[in-house]
């Protein structure tokens, strides 16, 4: 039998998304190099599906229809690459290659640079929902060889989680690691999204002293408003799960985050093209502090915390966390979005801003009811310079600012520590200064190593020192 796509590599995305492919009249086969994992999956999983079991490639290969289409679901990294030199003999021109794991966006463009010389159509598609969005429907974020797209469209859209109009959350996103890119982005924040949730709970926990099943009930209360979204409702659910003896599950969970890169790779792109994601980096920060465990221990016996009473006053508090939340939540996409907007310049990519919102909407991790408000931004003005200049996003930053700043306030009163919140804030706060102190430090700069500066009532494009340490002249400097 000919067979449409072959999907190598069934951990359980792959295997799950092979299920979804076979879900939608799909003629799937599948491949994975421990032959057990296979037969175990036609077996058991798969055995009321039409999926043909291979094992080897070559068999694969052979089982495909041309122009082949090959579906890669493994471990980012060398693995890929890997795979790829496996593949590339048994590949002819025009066949389409996939990597729909979680790739660094450099290394799509490498593979895809490389491969268009084999004349092999390479895509990076980020797939986003974990394993039940593979499974029932994925947010998907295509990008590669444009002339790849066309004949895979129609299988991707019959597999993609459909937002509630109907609309496939799939939609092509631009050339080399485009698609990949905008996953690692959705990842990073995701992380902040975490973190920004984890904050929120830790200050209602410890600063207003509330009961678990309150905190559930608040959560879930929240989920119907502005803030709904997948992870406010899972937040909700965790808070409701307990041991046999009556006490919370997450109260027996090793504080200690891990992480696979995502996030990581987000940060330091955007250390590495100079935009301020400081919300998203604080969140990668976050965690790796939460996983030096044995450290803050001893550090909690030297350096202690004095001890504070949860405040009372808990229905102004509250409704300031929830704004706190809010407000943080739009810095942490406008930041994300500025990422973005960066990229695409600097890697010459079309990315629609408001396509990018809408594959989001359902289906993946960050999914929630704020990304309509983004689309519709992005509707009112294709080329919004940043999410704050919406008229809609910078009147709820106005309405949630009071709010915003007692949450901050009551962190800092409780010991409580707040990155993602209060660094949103103070983005908040310089991203709206006209004025900024660093005139100081430019003129610590040019005092220690002769760096110039520029003056505002003169001509920017001439430079300036002061003999700092002599007689204080200032002198123009040629550049
Ligand atoms: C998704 C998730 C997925 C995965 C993360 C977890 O969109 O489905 O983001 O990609 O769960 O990679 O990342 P960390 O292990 O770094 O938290």
């Amino acid at each position: 039998m000919s067979c449409d796509i072959a999907v190598y590599g069934l951990g359980v995305m792959g295997s799950n998304i092979a299920l979804n492919f076979a879900d939608h009249g799909l003629q799937v086969a599948v491949y994975n190099r421990t032959p057990s994992v296979t037969r175990e999956f036609v077996d058991n999983l798969a055995a009321d599906q039409a999926i043909t079991a291979c094992y080897s490639v070559e068999e694969l290969i052979g089982a495909l229809s041309t122009p082949r289409v090959v579906f890669l679901m493994a471990k980012a990294g060398r693995v890929v690459d890997l795979i790829i030199e496996q593949l590339g003999p048994l590949l002819e021109p025009g066949d389409i290659l996939i990597d729909g794991g979680n790739s660094y966006f450099q290394d799509t463009q490498r593979r895809w640079t490389q491969l268009r010389e084999q004349q092999i159509r390479y895509l990076g598609v980020g797939i986003s929902g974990g394993e039940e969005g593979a499974r029932h429907g994925p947010s998907i974020m295509p990008g590669g060889d444009p002339a790849a797209w066309p004949p895979v469209e129609d299988m991707f859209r019959r597999i993609a989680a459909r937002a509630d109009d109907g609309e496939p959350c799939c939609r092509w996103v631009g050339e080399g690691g485009a698609g990949h890119y905008v996953k690692m982005i959705h990842n990073g924040i995701e992380y902040g999204d975490m973190q920004l949730i984890a904050e929120a709970w830790q200050l209602m926990r410890d600063g207003l002293g509330m009961a678990d099943d309150d905190i559930a009930d608040t959560f879930t209360e929240w989920n119907r408003g502005p803030l709904s979204s997948y992870l406010v409702d899972i937040t909700a659910d965790i808070l409701r799960v307990r041991e046999a003896d009556g006490s919370l599950r997450l109260d027996h969970i090793l504080d200690a985050a891990g992480q696979k890169g995502t996030g990581r790779w987000t940060a330091a792109d955007a250390l590495e093209t100079g935009v301020p994601l400081t919300l998203i980096t604080e969140a990668v920060f976050a965690r790796v502090l939460s996983s030096m465990k044995n450290e803050r221990i001893a550090a909690s016996a030297r350096l202690g915390r004095a001890p504070v009473d949860a405040e009372t006053d808990r229905a102004p508090l509250l409704a300031a966390i929830h704004d706190a939340l809010y407000a943080s939540k739009i810095i942490s996409y406008a930041q994300g979005f500025l990422q973005m907007r960066e990229a695409a310049g600097e890697h010459d990519w079309q990315l629609a801003f408001g396509d990018i919102a809408l594959l989001w909407r359902a289906g993946c991790i960050i999914r929630s009811t704020f990304l309509d408000d983004i689309k519709r931004a992005f509707d009112r003005d294709p080329a919004l310079p940043s999410l704050l200049f919406d008229d809609f996003f910078a009147d709820a930053l106005q309405q949630a600012e009071d709010g915003w700043r007692e949450a901050v306030m009551l962190g800092i009163r409780q010991r409580i520590p707040l990155p993602a919140m209060s660094s949103a804030l103070s983005f908040y706060d310089g991203y709206r200064s006209a004025v900024l102190p660093a005139n100081l430090l430019q003129a610590q700069r040019d005092y220690f190593g002769a760096h110039t500066y520029r003056r505002i009532d003169r001509d920017q494009a001439l430079a300036w020192h002061t003999h700092w340490t002599g007689d204080r002249a200032e002198v123009p400097v040629d550049e």
